[in-house]
């Protein structure tokens, strides 16, 4: 397998151990799936590895990496019906970033990697510290001040330090990859190595095999935007197919306090937008700088996608709404449901909305 370079085009070795290309570009993964056709799943498999025919995966070294990821149901918020929630903080460690942690990991072990460095707002960085625990790699992970206790315990308990840094969740990913550049470590992380987004391109082929379609509006959390391009990388992959007839309309959500994209997108701008972040409650998408955020924009322009923020004094009673119909999930996953409620007030009813229940509200209890 081969990294291609976002910026200046450059081949290299994907066993590689540095972070992006001698020109400072991003990596991207040389591998165009093989046409969408259900016979390629393996139905014997319950985790998103059934779909590896359509993921770069380097042999079989994810079996001893895999804890059943993904394959999270779908259900309704109401009788209604109008709005579907997939439920991805079912998962092993009560997010939807251990999709790409079990790609990357994996893809960690199969290349030898016994030692990594993450930063994260608190869900990436206790997904790769759960997976690099079954994998066998030490560990170190960087979180910002006022992540919430319980994702930084977790964190821990797999045996992974945390180290918390004082500051913004940029300034936090600029001392990280500090380490990275003086002590050689393997940056694990969900922005810039693309192993990540193979697996969170499952988010859609679990979707089209669980309802058999693909929902009419989906609603995605755009921090750095992970979920957001793996899912338009795996719709893309199935209208290349024949198998989706026509994009979805994604509407892509920020935190009304920290909205570089929402900026550059009301803008027109190709760039995210320079904005200070100020705290929110939305922790989890508060990204000032998005690494990938030229590549974001290019997906939104090209599919004309929507940003709608969060009106942050509405993301407790969205919590709230929604714990009231059994489910409890983090104010960053809240902020999904109230970014969708303020959508309709702008456009109009919207119905066939799929959401993402992200991330657990028992890791934001604080
Ligand atoms: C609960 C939750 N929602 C949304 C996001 C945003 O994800 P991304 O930064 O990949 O866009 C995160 C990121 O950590 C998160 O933890
Ligand atoms: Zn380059």
């Amino acid at each position: 397998m081969q990294y291609i370079c976002t910026r200046c085009g450059k081949l290299t070795d994907a066993a590689v151990r540095q972070p992006r290309c001698e020109c400072g570009g991003l990596f991207e993964l040389d591998f165009t799936p093989p046409a969408w056709d259900p016979a390629l799943i393996d139905r014997s498999e319950w985790s998103l590895f059934r779909y590896r025919r359509f993921m770069a995966v380097d042999g079989d070294v994810w079996r001893s990496v895999t804890m059943g990821e993904g394959m999270t149901p779908v259900i309704p918020f109401d009788e209604k019906g109008d709005v579907l929630f997939k439920m991805d903080y079912t998962m092993p460690t009560l997010s939807f970033k251990d999709r790409g942690a079990a790609t990357l990991v994996s893809h960690m072990k199969a290349i030898g990697v016994d030692y990594c460095v993450q930063d994260s707002s608190g869900n990436a960085g206790n997904s790769v510290a759960a997976y690099c625990a079954r994998a066998g790699i030490r560990c170190e992970i960087y979180v910002p001040e006022g992540t919430s206790p319980k994702k930084i315990t977790m964190i821990e308990a797999h045996g992974a330090k945390a180290h918390v840094i004082p500051g913004t969740r940029d300034h936090c990913a600029d001392v990280c990859r500090a380490q990275v550049r003086e002590k050689g470590a393997y940056y694990a992380n969900h922005v810039y190595n693309p192993y990540f987004y193979e697996g969170m391109k499952a988010y859609i082929y679990e979707t089209f095999e669980q309802l058999g379609r693909i929902p009419a509006n989906i609603v995605i959390p755009v921090g750095n935007g992970t979920l957001f391009i793996g899912a338009v990388k795996a719709l893309e992959h199935l209208q290349a197919s024949g198998a989706i007839d026509h994009f979805p309309n994604i509407i892509a959500l920020q935190s009304e306090l920290c909205d570089p994209l929402y900026q550059a997108r009301l803008a027109g701008g190709t760039k995210p937008a320079e904005v200070s972040p100020k705290p929110t409650l939305a922790e989890g998408i508060a990204i000032g700088v998005p690494m990938r955020g030229e590549e974001i924009l290019g997906m939104m322009a090209r599919h004309n996608i929507k940003v709608v923020t969060a009106p942050e004094d509405r993301i407790l009673e969205a919590r709230a709404a929604i714990a009231r119909r059994g489910i409890y999930c983090e104010h960053t996953t809240a902020a999904n449901y109230a970014a969708y409620l303020h959508y309709c007030e702008l456009y109009g009813p919207t119905p066939d909305t799929l959401i993402t229940m992200c991330g657990a509200g028992i890791k934001s209890d604080h």
